[in-house]
């Protein structure tokens, strides 16, 4: 069973109402995610042995666990697991191993089930634990798609996407981010394919189908990345490249060539980038998200290739967590924002650099439209940056609070202590935290030493806490403003009012981001003749930009213009990244008659789409028989 509470839709949060005082054991430091104890048992290390079988739709093999005891009375390991097949545990110490008993525990539907391996009297502070296993088709973190799901056709393809939580279910193993483990592995897979990790991938690796990775910097968890497919490579300059699919790969260079400038302005402002290349890997439409800052290998979703680099500000973004996450990483997922709004913020300043100012405020208007969207949903509590976080789905328990309310919490800091002092707190962030996992608490007292604390500070702890601890934003936040997307919308109301017409606004110079903010600010009441005629004049049923896509067809599903139904079930089995069609799903089922339509389409297009996307989509459908 997959996931039943996730990225849009917050049925767990109604258990843990508003008034409800934290229970006082709750600790804000604990990752209520996992079933491991690192206070008892740490992973250093973990080596895999794996067989890729696309026909069973399974990976099959070996895990070994490097552990060390902190508690020396703990007898029992318990790490985490969801639906996989444990054929035998061993524990190896001294150049002796014994075969260790084991069970599972009780399955959780978040949290998958936990392991419980039984050590011998005899194990000591440092053992090994030897793991034969299996996934199952189901793993949620594994995607198996047939040839006709990827761009070639002829191939198969397997690829992970493991945060939040669903390492797990590929490798048995500590799937917390409060700790780190450095990794090595060997992948067999079908001799015409390439296997790719987040590792030390060799652009020039010869395909023999058998593949040797090793990541010597230490990561969390939720980092672990595997992909096997028809891939090649491009370089894009120095240090980085594309993997992807032969049929993607000139499209794939053209648009994201700029991905060797951002990592070179990255490294200026923040310090040196510490994982060796950085490359992209892009997927099929099916990968359920933008991108995954996978170290070294971003995974991309393909929707980015507009053709006009209009979209690369999600390569900006992944490649900034190369710092924010990566680096320097939330010690569990209540810290969030300090992965997501970190990594937002600096985003931005990489864009302002690269490109330029007006492009980027359009794009924090249009994020702050979207925030201000979630807190419509998103119940109070849920709205602090670091909320109580002991039960929500941790893939998307409060929608983009903690990207769009982050990087504005960091635009605040940086307004009020100038750019120059925050730049340089940011930079001895880094150098202080690397390769660390860190709360909230840590960040605001560093912030506090480093900043805070200074003579004549222009902000107090208590004015910063009202970010991390409070609802919606403080009264005294500058919100962002873009002189283009006010044109957008004053043409957008200009027309609607009927005081111009179409063909008197001259789009050909607007951004995509001008023209989504156009489609959203048409009121509500817009009588669907002038819907038709906009869909008439600029084809954004027909789009192939897929943010414009998105835009119009929530708006086609909440306005019910059935014109355009074909073309909105066209989108939503054209595309698989949850962003671009959930919540188009949501609006079908928002208009009140479309609840059977959504079903309809869903059932068509599901075996399609990546078990994250099916679980979301599963949730918008399930809240309408609410
Ligand atoms: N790390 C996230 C994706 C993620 C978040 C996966 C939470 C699982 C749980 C990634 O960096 C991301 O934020 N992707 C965004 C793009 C971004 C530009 C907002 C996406 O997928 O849309
Ligand atoms: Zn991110």
């Amino acid at each position: 069973m997959h996931r039943l509470i996730t990225l849009f839709i917050f049925l767990a949060l109604t258990a843990c109402s508003q008034d409800d005082p934290p229970a006082d054991d709750y600790d804000p430091g604990r990752d209520y995610f996992t079933f491991a104890d690192t206070n008892a048992f740490v992973t250093e290390h973990l080596a895999l042995d794996l067989d890729v079988d696309f026909e069973r739709r399974e990976l099959r093999g070996f895990a070994m666990l490097s552990m060390r005891r902190l508690d020396p009375e703990a007898g029992v390991l318990v790490l985490d697991t969801r639906d996989l097949r444990i054929d035998s545990v061993t524990i190896l110490e001294n150049g002796n191993s014994s075969p260790a008993g084991f069970e599972f525990g009780e399955s959780h539907v978040l949290l998958g089930t936990p392991l419980r391996i039984e050590l011998p009297d005899t194990a000591g502070e440092s053992f090994d634990v030897m793991i034969e296993y299996a996934t199952s088709p189901e793993s949620t973190a594994l995607q198996w798609l047939p040839p006709e799901l990827t761009a070639g056709g002829k191939h198969p393809m397997v690829f992970s996407q493991s945060q939040a939580v669903h390492a797990r279910s590929w490798v048995p193993l500590q799937d917390t981010p409060a700790i780190r483990i450095t990794y090595e592995a060997t992948i067999r897979t079908p001799e015409s394919l390439l296997a790719v990790m987040s590792a030390n991938n060799d652009p020039l690796t010869p395909r023999t189908g058998e593949y040797r990775f090793d990541m010597p910097q230490p990561i969390p968890s939720y980092l672990l990345a595997l992909a096997v497919g028809n891939y090649y490579f491009a370089p894009l300059g120095e240090e980085t490249g594309i993997y992807t699919e032969p049929e993607l790969l000139d499209a794939s260079v053209y648009e994201f060539a700029d991905t060797q400038a951002m990592l070179e302005t990255a490294e200026e402002m923040y310090g040196p980038y510490e994982w060796g290349r950085y490359d992209l890997l892009v997927l099929p439409p099916s990968f359920p998200y933008g991108g995954m800052e996978n170290p070294r290998l971003s995974f991309i979703t393909p929707s980015l290739l507009a053709g006009d680099r209009s979209l690369v500000s999600v390569i900006a973004h992944e490649l900034a967590h190369s710092w924010s996450g990566n680096l320097v990483t939330n010690a569990t997922w209540r810290d969030g924002w300090l992965n997501e709004g970190m990594t937002s913020y600096i985003e931005s300043r990489l864009m302002e650099i690269i490109y330029d100012v007006a492009r980027v405020d359009e794009e924090r208007v249009l994020s702050y439209h979207e925030l201000l969207l979630d807190f419509e949903r998103v119940p109070e509590p849920m709205q602090a940056l670091a909320p109580r976080l002991d039960d929500a789905d941790p893939d998307g328990f409060q929608g983009t609070v903690h990207y769009h309310k982050g990087r504005m919490f960091l635009e605040y800091l940086e307004q009020a202590f100038g750019r120059d002092a925050f730049d340089a707190f940011l930079k001895a962030y880094f150098e202080e935290f690397a390769f660390g996992t860190i709360t909230t608490e840590q960040f605001l007292d560093f912030l506090d030493a480093q900043l805070l604390a200074s003579e004549g500070a222009p902000l107090t702890r208590a004015e910063v806490e009202r970010w991390t601890y409070g609802p919606g934003l403080p009264d005294d936040v500058s919100l962002p403003s873009s002189a283009n997307l006010e044109a957008a919308a004053a043409a957008a109301l200009a027309w609607s009012a009927g005081d111009t017409d179409l063909a008197e606004i001259v789009v050909d110079d607007w951004s995509p981001q001008a023209r989504i903010h156009f489609i959203n600010s048409m009121p509500a009441d817009l009588p669907l003749d002038r819907i038709r005629e906009l869909d008439a004049a600029w084809e954004l049923s027909k789009s192939s930009n897929a943010e414009i896509g998105r835009t119009w067809f929530i708006q086609v599903a909440a306005r019910r213009f059935e014109d355009a139904y074909d073309a909105l079930g066209a989108f939503v089995n054209r595309h698989g990244r949850g962003r671009l069609i959930v919540p188009i799903y949501r609006a079908l089922v928002e208009n009140g008659k479309d609840v059977e339509l959504a079903q309809s389409l869903f059932a068509q297009a599901r075996s399609n789409y990546h078990p994250a996307t099916v679980a979301w989509i599963e949730n918008s459908l399930r809240s309408a028989g609410d």
